[in-house]
Formats: structure tokens, sequence, C-alpha cells
């Protein structure tokens, strides 16, 4: 940077300093997150939430028939019909329906109501004329729940922006039961599923090297498979079904780790977005690294420079006062401009921010996103290491969803760098590296299908 201003070059060793979190941290960080994933297992309970989903078979890939699959995602919500061929194949026919934005502020009614009309709308249009009887759904419901059996999940609290009165400590099963009767829809959710779950379960079934499901985008969460003895918030539950040495999947919630902040590097800008937040002190580790948040940290972070006179001088900066006007695909940009003045971020902040950006500002700006975009990728890297640490898996794939890892550039690389320094790899080809993150199959779909069948083949073998 050696046509860069020496005050901006002050700057940006500070930022440097504020948002680099060194091996050494890494390992500080990854020792806690495994002491937090045991205490959430634990009787007492802890920051992460563990929460334990009745998923309690592996998938064989034999699963067969069709089901129904709702997601809801923060920006759109997904019916799909998916059909399991037995061979670890699939067919899906899926519509998309956007989700207003009003609805994730709005009331609970209206939210239920939305979405039995979209299933609605689904059964319609894909099955015209066709007497429909009873559809067996599985619902693929993002954000922690408390689950006493598969098909309930009591909302622990909303997560990623939402902010819906009336459900938080609701069974969401009758919400949207009663949503579906009142129009006369013939549905029955037969299971609810985190979206890392149903990832970990879809992408068993067509790579079954994969042990644990991750999704870094609006949020990020994990789930792998626990065996029941070192669950002991499960004591009381063990019978003849679940005996100790079954399997569990665990809903991490990850997210909350460190929300008692005894390790994580936290900035100004993370304490700010936290408090700011309509859930102030939740969700610790996902504000400082999920794609809901990327975007408002390099907006705290640019508006502060401004304040103390470093960019944007005598500029009007109303757009970047905004809250949440910026989203990770901005930060994308940014570290994606190929050209050496960064002519394409010149642009960005021109149309998107009405700002003008000089050129050593630029510089700054793009060494700016990628220290947010790789603090995100190797604290990311963290909950993987602790999870292989806790189970004692050393080789394994990572099935991974979510914008940031299929969007952002380099997210994967930085990340797998992170994981090597973690778990001490002395191995020079990332192609070589025992424990990789993968792309996953669409857990939101395929994966929640999975689960209706192997639930439906589990209540099966309990009858019979
Ligand atoms: C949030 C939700 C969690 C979900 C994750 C990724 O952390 O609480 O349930 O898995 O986002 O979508």
């Amino acid at each position: 940077m050696a046509d860069v201003p020496r005050d901006l070059l002050e700057q940006v060793s500070q930022l440097e300093a504020l948002f680099t979190v060194d091996a050494k941290k890494l390992k500080e960080i990854t020792e806690h997150f495994v002491s937090e994933l045991d205490k959430g297992l634990s009787t007492e309970g802890g920051s992460i939430p563990m929460n334990v989903t009745w998923v309690m078979d592996w998938p064989t890939g034999k699963e067969t028939g069709t089901y129904l699959a709702l997601d809801m995602g923060g920006t759109n919500l997904r019916v799909a019909e998916i059909t399991l061929d037995g061979k670890r194949g699939f067919d899906v026919i899926q519509s998309k329906y956007h989700m207003p934005k009003n609805i994730k502020t709005g009331t609970s009614d209206e939210l239920w109501d939305y979405i039995a009309g979209c299933l609605e709308q689904f059964l319609a249009s894909h099955h015209a004329g066709q007497e429909i009887t009873n559809v067996h759904l599985g619902f693929t419901f993002s954000y922690p729940c408390t689950q006493p059996a598969i098909n309930k999940g009591i909302l622990q609290r909303w997560t990623k922006g939402f902010d819906i009165d009336g459900v938080e400590g609701q069974d969401i099963q009758p919400l949207l039961d009663a949503a579906l009767k009142k129009r006369n829809v013939p549905i029955t959710v037969v299971a609810i599923i985190n979206d890392t779950t149903g990832t970990l379960v879809a992408s068993n079934y067509t790579d079954p090297f994969t042990k644990m499901g991750c999704i870094f985008g609006t949020g990020c969460n994990a789930a792998y498979y626990e065996v029941v003895k070192n669950i002991p918030k499960l004591k009381g539950h063990v019978n003849d079904d679940i005996k100790p040495d079954s399997v569990m999947a665990i809903n991490c919630e990850w997210g909350a780790f460190d929300n008692e902040h005894a390790v994580l590097p936290r900035t100004s800008y993370d304490v700010k977005i936290d408090e700011e937040s309509p859930r102030p002190h939740q969700q610790a580790f996902e504000k400082m690294i999920a794609g809901y948040y990327l975007g408002e940290i390099l907006r705290l972070t640019l508006a502060d420079l401004h304040k103390q006179g470093f960019v944007f001088e005598k500029q009007d900066i109303t757009k970047l006062d905004e809250p949440y006007t910026l989203d990770t695909s901005f930060l994308s940009r940014i570290e994606e401009d190929p050209w050496e003045n960064l002519s394409d971020v010149e642009l960005l902040f021109q149309e998107e921010l009405d700002l003008r950006t000089t050129e050593p500002e630029r510089k700054l700006i793009r060494r700016l996103a990628e220290l947010i975009g790789t603090r995100a990728a190797r604290l990311s890297a963290c909950g993987v290491a602790a999870i292989c640490k806790k189970t004692g898996m050393t080789e394994c794939h990572v099935g991974a969803d979510g914008s940031v890892v299929n969007k952002y550039p380099l997210f994967k690389e930085r990340g797998a760098q992170a994981l090597k320094e973690i778990l001490d790899w002395d191995i020079a080809n990332p192609d070589d590296y025992p424990v990789k993150v993968t792309p996953a199959e669409d857990g939101s779909g395929v994966g929640a299908a999975i689960i209706a069948a192997l639930t439906a083949a589990r209540v099966e073998k309990n009858l019979s």
C-alpha cells in the first residue's frame, strides 16, 4: 500500500490489529468452544443450546417415498416435493415464494397464514384436479427450538433479525396446523427440522463420509450426531427405543457461543450491533460471522472512520447512516474488484451510497472488507474444529450450505487455512486436509424429505 497516505496507513494497521485473529487465539477459542459444547449437553445446560432433534438414524441411502418440504428461510419461503429413489438419488419439484419484509416483524397469525397460503398454492399448481388426502410435510424451521418430539418445536428465541410477537415459547406445529386447517389444506407436519440437521442428513445420504452439517449463510450453525450416552440431559428418556449407544442428531445452535463474552475478540462495532439488535446478548458468535451481520460490521466501521475524519471527508453520509443498508454481497463485490485502482468499488460506493472515494480510501475499504470476511471464516473454523475435537473425529467431510460459504470469495479457503492452524496439520496441499468443507446437498428440501422418511420408518418399526 505504498501510495496510501500515512494517516490512512496507520488506520489500516489499527484495523488489522482489531480484526485479526491469530492462530493462538483461534486455539483458545476452540478449547473454550469444546467445553461449551459439553455444557450444552449437560443437565444444567450452557450458552450453546445443543438441541436434541429426535433424528436418530443415519440415512441408509435406501429411503423411498414422496414428501413435501417447506423451508422458511430469511428471505424466501420454499416449498418442494421430493421423491427419494432409494439409490441415494432424488427428484425435486419446487416453488419459491418471496417472504414479504413486513412478515419478519409482523404478527404470528400473519406469518402462519402466509405460509399456509403458499402451501395451498403449491398443491393447487402442482396437483390441480387431483384428489389430495394427507400429505406429509417436513418443515425446515431454522431457528432454535426445544424439541420434545420430532414433530414439535418450541421456539426458544427468534434469530437473524426476526421479531414476531407471540411465537417465542410456543410450539410452532399447532400454529401452522391451525392455519392449514382454516384453509382446508390436507397437510400433516411430521417433522420439524433445523437447516443444519437437514444439511447433515442430505449430505450424508449422497456422501456417507459427511459427518457434520453446517450453514454459513444469513445465520450460522452446525449439526452432528452424538452418542446418546454422551448426552446427560437425555437421562430419563433412555428406554427400549433409545439405547445408550443410539445416536441422536444435535442441532448445536452454536450462534449462541460465547453469549457471556468470555473469549471472542469483540470490537466496539460488534458490541454496538449486539446492543442495537432486537435480541441483545444473544447469538454473540453469529453476530460476528454470519451474513446477516457482515455488511453491518463494515457499515459501522466506515461510519466511525468518517466521524474520525479518515474517509468521505465533507460528504453527506445519510445513506451510509441507515442501519443494515449494506448486505454481505456488498463486501463480496468489494473483495472481487479485479482492477488495480478499484474502480468497481468506486462505482459501488457512488451508486449505492452516493459517496465519492479516493483511491487510497478504496484501498483501505478493500482491506477492511478482507479483514471482516477473513475474521468470519477463521472464527467459523473454530466451531468446526471444536466439534471434531469433542467427538474425536479426525477425518470427515463437513457438508456446508448458505450464501456466505457458497458466494463469499475465499471464505472456504480462509476457513480451511484456519482449520489447519487450529488442528496443527503439517500438510501442504489443501486438497489433502483430512477435514474438508464440501458443498452440501439441499438440506432444507432433500434433508427434510429424508428425515420425514426416516421418521415414518421409525414409527412403523415401533408399531410392529
Ligand atoms: C440461526 C438459527 C439456526 C440456523 C442458522 C442458520 O443461527 O438460530 O437455527 O440453523 O441461523 O440458518
